[in-house]
């Protein structure tokens, strides 16, 4: 069966996380990721936060599947020749280097452009045109600078970064996105075109509820379904939220059996409106069907964090798999906390493809994220990432060097 970027073929100009996501997704759709790293060096994240000495970090080799690593020294004119030539047969440059460093490069839009007017140049960078467009940014920089620190966390405490790489992998998926995009637009312009994904603007992007919530404060000068409601303060920006569910049904996390031990024994339980009574009902709260202060979901909401205190009682008892099954019969929506470990271990997201084992001829075997998106007429089967430089040669050969032209390369240490 083909794939749907079949033909695709992208420069991959990465590294570190944001950019590797976003070309990771674009093989996995079926492009041809060739990955150019400094010759002798690579990715910096080859050798970071390393398990195995000598070896590919898992930072690496899960940001890098299904893609071929080519080493060239893009500041040599003979490396900048093997560039040219891949810009002209390549459909995509793909870069997340600072600010103004392709343009050094010699790689300026113009010049590609000229080289190959089709092709889609697509950039990551921390912000966009503004007073910090020349800045270097990094994961917690684009989460603070997004919106993300200032509303996570809870009240009592400092702005909080979220475990979710929402600066870096969630820019590199927005990217990805306007990649397929330009690649669809130029299928009627012919031309190739400039995409740009700041990891603040994707930031702030995923952070959309929040903004919608800024202007109801500013209406309003409250916010009933947040914890500081009824008996906090409100300031005049949106404040950290705790667990609360940032959308029109209230919910929170509450311990279940076995919290005491392990710092993942909770349920996120939600109250939603149409479930209240088969959630009165399990909870062994019947008379809160009744009783006025508790009928209606406006009615409850000055009494929300009394009703999670009363509902986790239950909670408590029952262990979080326990009452998840409980609560999924009536259909009340809950989930719960899963740990790592224990994600790394389900066997649905193994069957599914979601979690999926790979093997590395240096690492052995490894755990990582298979493709998140599931589509039917384009399978993905996740392989390892490449070593250092490990398809120089090949795609030398493909550009039509020959082979005693490559070994020279070689000796001259331009790849
Ligand atoms: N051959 C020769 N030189 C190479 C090369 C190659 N194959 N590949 C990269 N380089 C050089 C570049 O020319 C550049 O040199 P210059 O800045 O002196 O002109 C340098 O290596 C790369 O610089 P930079 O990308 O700024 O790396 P850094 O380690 O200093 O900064 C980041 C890392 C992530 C902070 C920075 O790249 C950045 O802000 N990127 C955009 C935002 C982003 O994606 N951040 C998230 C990363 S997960």
């Amino acid at each position: 069966m083909g794939k749907a970027l079949d033909g695709v073929k992208i420069l991959d100009f990465t590294h570190v996380q944001s950019g590797p996501t976003c070309t990771q997704l674009l093989a996995w759709l079926g492009a041809d990721v060739v990955k150019v790293e400094r010759a002798g060096e690579g990715d910096i994240t080859r050798g970071q936060l390393r398990d195995v000495p000598g070896v590919d970090s898992l930072y690496f080799t899960m940001l890098n599947g299904n893609k071929r690593s080519i080493t060239i020294d893009a500041r040599n004119p003979k490396g900048k020749k093997v560039l040219e030539a891949l810009v002209k047969k390549c459909d995509v440059l793909v870069e997340n280097f600072g600010p103004g460093a392709l343009d050094r490069m010699g790689l300026t839009w113009e010049h590609i452009n000229s080289l190959n007017p089709r092709m889609v140049v697509a950039s990551v960078k921390g912000f966009g045109p503004g007073p910090y467009e020349d800045c270097k940014v990094y994961e917690n920089v684009a989460q603070c600078a997004g919106g993300a620190a200032s509303t996570t966390g809870f009240d009592d405490g400092p702005p909080l970064v979220t475990g979710a790489q929402i600066g870096d992998s969630g820019t590199g998926l927005h990217l990805a996105l306007g990649i397929v995009a330009a690649l669809y637009q130029r299928n009627t312009t012919g031309r190739g075109q400039r995409v740009l994904a700041a990891m603040q603007d994707g930031v702030l992007n995923l952070c959309r509820v929040k903004l919608r919530d800024q202007q109801r404060l500013e209406r309003m000068g409250v916010m009933e379904e947040y914890p500081q409601y009824p008996n906090g303060k409100f300031g005049d920006a949106v404040p950290r939220a705790g667990n609360a569910s940032g959308g029109g049904q209230p919910g929170w996390i509450l311990k279940c059996k076995g919290w005491e031990t392990d710092p993942n024994d909770y349920i996120y339980f939600i109250t939603q409106a149409p479930v209240w009574e088969a959630i009165c009902k399990t909870i062994g709260r019947e008379e809160w069907l009744t009783d006025p202060r508790y009928a209606t979901p406006k009615s409850r909401l000055p009494h929300l964090m009394e009703i999670f205190g009363q509902i986790e009682e239950w909670t408590k008892t029952k262990t979080k798999f326990e009452a998840m099954a409980i609560l999924n019969e009536h259909d009340i929506p809950c989930g719960p906390i899963l740990s790592m470990k224990e994600i790394a271990e389900e066997p649905s997201l193994r069957a599914t493809g979601t979690v999926v084992e790979v093997d590395h001829p240096t690492r052995g075997k490894y755990l990582t994220v298979g493709m998140p998106i599931k589509m039917s007429d384009s399978p993905v089967e996740v392989t390892r990432s490449p070593l250092l430089g490990e398809h120089t040669d090949e795609v030398l050969a493909e550009l039509g060097y020959t082979p005693s032209q490559i070994a020279e390369l070689h000796a001259e240490k331009v790849v």
